[in-house]
């Protein structure tokens, strides 16, 4: 199973999404299991490390970052069998660029697999705002990684 977390920038949400589930897919021995990535819809931040400060909040929790920002690219919808974007505006603009009927229908929403968190309806853009902006991310984070890992793995069992 091939996994792509999406958002803006590709240097706060998506990177952590993308530790938090290696994190958890390790956890779990499932590593041969999944292959993840993440991407940008803006290419502004390329060749990037995640943001300082999403590094530092997602390091107290004991998940080191060092994906390198990306922007999308048209092979990625053909190459990832899910394509999970942070919020409505990374959702829209990931449905426009689908290539084919069939990638459109990869795409879905992170926040749709939390489990805690019935209140949001995205996981927020954290980059102009405040440390507890970073924690909301993360705390959504680790709550849809689990729902997205046990939605994958009791499909197969
Ligand atoms: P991200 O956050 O989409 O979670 O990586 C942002 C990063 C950069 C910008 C906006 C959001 N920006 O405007 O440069």
């Amino acid at each position: 199973m091939k996994i792509l977390f999406v958002c803006l920038g590709n240097i706060c949400r998506s990177p952590a999404a993308e530790g938090i589930m290696q994190h958890l897919v390790e956890e779990r021995g499932l590593q041969d299991a999944f292959t993840l990535d993440s991407a940008g819809t803006y290419a502004g931040h390329q060749g990037e490390l995640p943001d300082k400060r999403m590094r530092v909040h997602a390091a107290r929790r004991g998940y080191q970052l060092t994906h390198r920002s990306r922007p999308v690219r048209e092979s990625d919808f053909f190459d990832f069998d899910l394509i999970i974007a942070m919020d409505d505006s990374n959702y829209h603009n990931l449905r426009r660029m689908a290539p084919t009927v069939e990638a459109e229908q990869k795409v879905v929403k992170m926040i749709d697999f939390c489990r805690r968190h019935p209140y949001y309806d995205a996981v927020p853009d954290p980059y102009y705002g405040g440390a507890s902006g970073f924690e909301l991310v993360l705390d959504l984070l680790e709550d849809a990684t689990e729902g997205l890992l046990d939605s994958l793995t009791a499909e197969k069992s």
